[in-house]
């Protein structure tokens, strides 16, 4: 029997125990950049994800993934539910497995939500790491939930931001990202009118409404200026196939994913990416090569990125003592 569940017992860690671990943003993009170098190596498992649809524009998915170099392995099974907010529940929850590599045997299960918000931006980060200019000073926000705080967080720990324009379609939350961010951080944080304002001014733009089928989009071509970089993970919600076209690097987090979801119907007007966050890590394929290029990041969210985060959450608990352990 391994030393994860020597006693039969796995360690329930709750969304507080979570939260309380305290991984930082830093060592989670450290910990994904392995990750993507052990994918681009072809050195990981992980199945596209399965899922069923409760409601319109919902989802639950299982996620698992195997990163050997890692020793991590497990899955995680999340709901995202856009209509949730009317209930004042969350966009995304779920629950995380994490397994013994020797054995199997499940030794953590932890809510996921606060893994969710934090190594989607952590991607999204390390994607930017390698796409945009580092002197990158300017963030366009659009939409300020859960993941316009969280990205926010991950961009400015790589990057010297100084200025952010916010926007939501529901002014009470944009105002108080506003007020949250600019006491946080101390940046200028500007609400902005609509999503123009937003996109126009920013070196770093970050899309995170809610993922649509058949969606609308608002960002035109010519809005993102030469040298601009763009973080989508809202799908292509947001941008117009005109302005999609426009960028001269078009990435995503897996090939494999990105063709799946293509064919359940999304990215209809979306040009097939030219390199994958692995490939790009692991030095395959060239991230950024001038300073006018404009380059999208579109990551789908792997279960990669939560193996790769979840084992380093449940070393800080067991270190700090937090969560509850339970008989298998
Ligand atoms: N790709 C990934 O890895 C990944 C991971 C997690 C979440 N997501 C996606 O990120 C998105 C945001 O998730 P969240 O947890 O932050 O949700 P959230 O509910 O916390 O935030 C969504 C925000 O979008 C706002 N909004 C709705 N329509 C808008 C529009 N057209 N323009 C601007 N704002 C708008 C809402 O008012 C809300 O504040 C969801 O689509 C979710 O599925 C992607």
């Amino acid at each position: 029997m391994s030393a994860q569940n020597a006693g039969g017992q796995f360690l329930y860690l709750s969304r507080a125990d979570v939260a309380s671990a305290g991984l930082d943003v830093r060592t989670m993009i450290g910990l994904l950049e392995t990750a993507f170098r052990e994918k681009g190596g072809a050195r990981i498992e992980m199945p596209p994800k399965p899922g069923i649809h409760t409601q319109p524009d919902a989802f639950l998915h299982a996620m698992p993934a195997y990163i050997p170099a890692m020793k991590s392995a497990g899955i995680k099974w999340v709901g995202g539910y856009p209509e949730n907010h009317k209930r004042g529940l969350p966009y995304i929850t779920g629950l995380l497995v994490l397994n013994d590599v020797e054995t199997g045997l499940p030794y953590a299960v932890m809510d996921c939500t606060w893994i969710t918000a934090h190594r989607t931006a952590a991607a999204s980060a390390l994607s930017a790491k390698f796409l945009a200019r580092p002197d990158s000073c300017t963030v366009g926000i659009l939409a300020c939930g859960v993941q316009g705080r969280s990205h926010l967080e991950a961009l400015a720990a790589l990057f010297p931001v100084t200025r952010v324009f916010a926007y939501d379609t529901r002014r009470e939350v944009q105002d108080q990202y506003a007020v949250d961010m600019h006491a946080k951080y101390a940046f200028d944080v500007l609400g902005v009118d609509n999503a123009k304002a937003a996109v126009v001014e920013s070196d770093l733009v970050v899309t995170a409404g809610p993922i649509l089928k058949h969606p609308d989009p608002p960002i035109q071509a010519g809005w993102l200026r030469p040298g601009g970089f763009a973080s989508a993970v809202d799908f292509d919600s947001y941008w117009t196939g005109a302005a999609l076209a426009e960028f001269d690097k078009l990435t995503t987090d897996d090939h494999a994913q990105f063709q799946y979801y293509k064919a359940l119907g999304y990215f209809q007007q979306t040009p097939n990416p030219c390199s994958d966050l692995g490939e790009i890590v692991a030095g395959l394929k060239p991230g950024r090569e001038r300073a006018d290029e404009r380059t999208l990041a579109i990551n789908l969210g792997l279960a990669l990125d939560d193996m790769a985060v979840a084992p380093e959450v449940f070393r800080l608990a067991r270190q700090k003592n937090l969560g509850t352990w339970l008989p298998l």
